[in-house]
């Protein structure tokens, strides 16, 4: 049995808080694109963890947590981040396994990665995930499984570096730290899967960072969305039969690019600092908008989503009258798709309907004493995408999530 948890937004919408909850219901944690680009914000005894490499299932003992073919690795931050998990005193031994098919994030390319940002402009995490991903596609990438092939090591760092040998000794000593997690994860997924164990599969960024169905070039160079997940597991479409989208009850998006709800000024500051919609990865403040109907309809019809978690539903609570952009108008005419290029995504108009605001939302809430106002938004976004949401989300705390009615 498999389940995706999938961000509908620009990413952060709070899938490591969900995927945290889910975890316990579970058997294996798989995480199938991304790199540290990701930060996934959990509490652990009180503690804020930011997980960039590791599933956010690690910190519930029984997991199994894995990541796949389609991620890249920083190794040297990957090492650094179990060794925090462990400070904290979570067991990982034999609970992490790393796919020998997963690419590496490698000191040059990180470098390539600064230049280019300062003509490019993306907004990029900086953590050498894009590079990463186009040395993958133009087939001179350098993967887990090669730390154990010295001819290739040795062929693609002279083609790609004049530093070849001190990256060479750096990547001898982390393949000595990391090797005993290397397995071939295909096989290792597939058996778990028909030896009946429930997977949840854990999405990084969202679906409007997807590098063919975001707001391209402002993306991340993977596919967080639906297809990303076969193609960075090697498990086929019957290996999943929950697909779970999740979202903020407004938007967010650090870095560049287009974000037709966006807000400015007080409320925006406001929502920002309640919200702490500060990036997990680099602390960068995150631009806040309205939430976007039309955009997480496309993003929920793309993955095939059956069902939605709301979450922060706190955050926006006490703004008396909230903005739901329902359409996007082009020369004054509705849309019947999402745009595909920027340019027209700076000429499109959204209109908005606007809902009644709820009540601040205090620590005894449930959701059967939740707000009418709240129950009326939930109906409204429901009618609006055809899906249910079935969990909303409030706070920071693990157990602050709510089956819905
Ligand atoms: P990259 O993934 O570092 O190449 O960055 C490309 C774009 O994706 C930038 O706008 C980043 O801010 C954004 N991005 C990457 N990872 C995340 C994430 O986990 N949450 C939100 N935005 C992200």
């Amino acid at each position: 049995m498999g389940t995706a948890i999938i961000g509908l937004q620009w990413g952060d919408e709070g899938k490591g808080k969900v995927v945290d909850y889910l975890s316990p219901h579970h058997d294996v944690i798989v995480r199938y694109q991304g790199g540290p680009n990701a930060g996934h914000t959990v509490f652990y005894e009180g503690e804020e963890v930011v997980l960039h490499h590791i599933p956010s299932g690690i910190f519930h003992k029984n997991t199994i947590c894995v990541i796949g073919n389609g991620c890249v690795i920083d190794l040297e931050a990957m090492v650094e981040e179990i060794e925090r998990i462990e400070y904290l005193g979570v067991n990982t031994t034999g609970r992490i396994f790393v796919s020998d098919r997963a690419h590496l994030i490698l000191p040059y390319q990180k470098d390539e990665e600064a230049k280019l940002e300062k003509t490019m402009k993306i907004g990029t995490t900086l953590k050498g995930v894009g590079v990463s991903y186009t040395d993958k596609y133009a087939r001179r990438g350098l993967r887990m499984g090669d730390l154990e092939d010295p001819n290739r090591l040795k062929e693609v760092l002279k083609m790609r570096t004049k530093d070849a040998r001190k990256v060479k000794n750096l990547l001898m000593k982390l393949y000595d730290e990391t090797a005993h997690l290397m397995v071939d994860t295909v096989s290792l997924l597939h058996h778990f899967w028909k030896s009946g164990k429930k997977i949840l599969f854990e999405g990084a960024q969202g679906t409007m960072l997807d590098v063919d169905f975001g707001t391209y070039p402002y993306v991340t160079s993977s596919n967080p969305t639906i297809g990303g997940l076969f193609a960075g597991t090697g498990l086929p479409p019957a290996a999943v039969d929950r697909v779970i989208g999740v979202m903020k009850v407004y938007t967010t998006r650090v870095g560049n690019g287009p974000f037709p709800t966006e807000i400015k000024g007080k409320l925006a500051k406001q929502l920002r600092e309640k919200g702490g919609e500060f990036g997990a990865t680099t602390g960068r403040e995150r631009r806040i908008g309205w939430l976007d109907l039309f955009q997480v309809k496309w993003a929920a019809r793309i993955n095939g989503v059956k069902e939605i978690i709301l979450t922060k539903i706190d955050v926006i609570a006490g703004v008396e009258s909230i903005k739901v952009g329902v359409n996007y108008l082009l020369d004054g005419e509705p849309l019947e798709f999402y745009p595909a290029t920027t340019d027209m995504m700076k000429r499109i108009e959204v209109e908005y309907v606007e809902l009644p605001g709820w009540p601040e939302i205090d620590e005894n809430f449930t959701w059967y004493k939740a707000p009418k106002e709240l129950k009326d938004f939930k109906r409204f976004i429901e009618h609006y995408l055809s899906i249910p949401v079935t969990m909303v989300s409030t706070g920071r705390r693990r157990e602050d999530v709510f089956l819905t009615d």
